[in-house]
């Protein structure tokens, strides 16, 4: 595994109520026991009615919190939308931009993915920008162009290690049970760091995390963390259940 530090991130989308907060806070018991201290970091994305009471029952704990999306523009009159200081308010450090989910089902493009991570950085929150190609386009032989054209849309100067992670989430992998074989998510890792080296310079994409997404479960966590390049896994399905979550999480231990 490399140096940099590993992120396992959840994200519950439109899943859960009040009555699922256990589950997050089965996650931190576990964590904050002290014989259980997996070599990353930890985050759950829940819904955003969820987010200030889960932030509040977290907090001071090595779970942090997240949003799911949010609007480029810090306030005004966007019904229905969250802005990233929202977020940052209702106790999020970071936010999923640019869902291959959010750019399906209400077409952002990679300009506004772009616009929405530096209303992320605006607001003081990390961004953690998706990336990834729709089985079409695997099939086509156009991954690494898909990958390459959306970070040079979608990831701009001032992104930088810090206030940004990048998930490549292969959009057929997502909730279908299929993953990429380990070879072919080293290569667009590997495609995804030298991109972001070229994009941004060496310096400001130092340390920039890439995590894998897509049908991660605890049984094969651990096989497509220890690919190289790969920082961490942001999970859907498998971040429901404290068990199954904390079945990933052990991969880092
Ligand atoms: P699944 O883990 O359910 O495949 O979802 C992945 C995902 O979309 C995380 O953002």
């Amino acid at each position: 595994m490399s140096d940099i530090r590993a992120l396992v991130a959840g994200n519950w989308k439109m899943n859960g109520t009040t009555a699922s907060l256990p589950e997050a806070e089965a996650v931190m018991t576990r964590l904050s026991a002290g014989d259980f201290n997996p070599n990353a970091d930890v985050m759950i994305c829940p819904p955003a009615t969820l987010l200030r009471a889960m932030s509040d029952r977290l907090q001071g704990s090595p779970v942090a919190t997240g949003g799911e999306d949010c609007h480029a523009n810090a306030s005004g009159a966007h019904t229905g939308d969250i802005s990233a200081e929202m977020l940052k308010d209702a106790g999020a450090s970071a936010v999923i931009v640019g869902h291959s989910e959010r750019r399906a089902d209400h077409g952002e493009t990679d300009a506004m993915v772009l616009e929405k991570a530096r209303a992320a950085h605006r607001a003081g929150l990390t961004a953690i920008v998706c990336i990834g190609e729709t089985e079409a386009q695997r099939r086509a032989g156009e991954t690494l162009d898909i990958v390459t054209t959306q970070i040079r849309g979608s990831i701009a100067a001032g992104c930088t290690g810090v206030n940004t992670i990048i998930a490549y989430e292969p959009v057929w992998a997502i909730g279908s049970g299929l993953t990429p074989t380990t070879a072919d998510v080293a290569e667009v890792h590997g495609a995804i760091r030298q991109e972001l080296d070229a994009h941004l310079g060496a310096d400001a994409a130092s340390g920039m995390r890439i995590l894998y997404g897509g049908s991660v479960k605890p049984d094969n966590a651990r096989e497509l963390m220890s690919v190289e390049n790969v920082n961490g896994a942001l999970v859907g399905g498998a971040s429901l259940k404290a068990e199954d979550f904390l079945g990933i999480i052990a991969a880092y231990c």
